[in-house]
């Protein structure tokens, strides 16, 4: 059965990329003339530059950045047998000490997003999304490395926000080109241009994170445990989703916009990867 942590995770990891994303895609990145004639003007907030379905991804993200934490601090007391009056007891524990700050993290991002306090939701964004990205790793094995305890909570933090802003650009671009495909041109340069950083950071801090992880194992050994299973199966459809990127990258850099099905395949890729990912951080990596 699904667990709850999974499912914590997954809304979790998916909230957060979509914040990532509308930080550095914002939709007052688009020059007024970029847009329909029909469309608001883009305010400096970019609250009304936000096209319909940004709007929709935004709610989403954010419903889904207040019941991430939620949903885990029940699995966790569940799988204590601690009875929710006494959740102190947990929230006062290390679990609870990290806990806290991700929750915190959560809320003011989930707020943030739809820009619920006009010019200040940007620096909140800002603030919120980063600390979601760093606040993470507290709840997984980067808080539990002994050699390179700061080291592998900043490689955790830096992939997080990496792979956030690769696919969280990607995923707010694809919904832009739905209401305003006049601005496509435009649009594609910047997220080939955010790309190009990200996702080799992504990648990179991706497999220092692996590297870290399986430590000594043997080969025989990883391929023979869940969690290094999981791991080379994340691995080869990220290693996908580049390869479908590069192509689209060659059409921008051609002055031509990228392939609707293509951006698609590679958005939901990215899905199975952070279900995958889900899986992984539940797992034990192999000794
Ligand atoms: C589309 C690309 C990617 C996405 C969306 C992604 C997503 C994530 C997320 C959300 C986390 C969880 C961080 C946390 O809970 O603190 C994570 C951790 C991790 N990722 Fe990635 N990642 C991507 C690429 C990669 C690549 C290329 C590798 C290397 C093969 C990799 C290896 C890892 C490892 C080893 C961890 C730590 C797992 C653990 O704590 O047990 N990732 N990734």
């Amino acid at each position: 059965m699904l667990e709850l942590t999974t499912v914590a995770k997954v809304l979790l990891y998916a909230g957060a990329t979509v914040a990532i994303g509308e930080v550095v895609l914002p939709a007052s990145a688009w020059p007024a003339s970029a847009l329909p004639a029909a469309s608001p003007t883009v305010s400096s907030t970019g609250a009304s530059g936000s096209s319909p379905s940004r709007r929709v991804l935004h709610i989403g993200a954010a419903i889904a950045l207040l019941l991430a934490p939620l949903i885990w601090l029940q699995a966790q007391l569940s799988a204590l047998d601690i009875p929710w009056p006494e959740a102190a007891t947990l929230l006062g524990s290390g679990w609870g000490r990290n806990w806290g700050p991700l929750a915190v993290a959560c809320a003011v991002t989930a707020v943030a997003l739809p820009r619920l306090f006009g010019r200040l939701s940007t620096p909140l964004l800002w603030i919120g999304a980063l600390a979601v990205g760093f606040a993470m790793g507290g709840l997984g094995h980067a808080n539990a490395d002994e050699r390179w305890p700061v080291g592998a909570r900043v490689l955790d933090a830096l992939h997080v926000l990496a792979m956030g802003a690769w696919i969280g650009a990607l995923v707010l671009a694809l919904a832009d080109d739905r209401v305003w495909p006049a601005a496509a041109a435009v649009r594609w340069r910047r997220v080939s241009r955010i790309a190009t950083i990200a996702a080799p950071l992504a990648a990179l801090t991706g497999v220092l994170s692996s590297l870290r992880l399986l430590g000594a194992a043997t080969p025989a050994a990883v391929i023979a445990s869940p969690y290094g299973r999981l791991l080379l199966a994340k691995a080869v459809i990220v290693l996908t989703i580049l390869a479908l990127g590069a192509t689209q990258r060659r059409r921008v850099h051609a002055g031509e916009t990228p392939a609707g099905n293509t951006v698609r395949l590679e958005v939901a890729l990215a899905l199975v990867v952070i279900l995958l990912t889900a899986a992984l951080t539940g797992s034990e990596p192999p000794e």
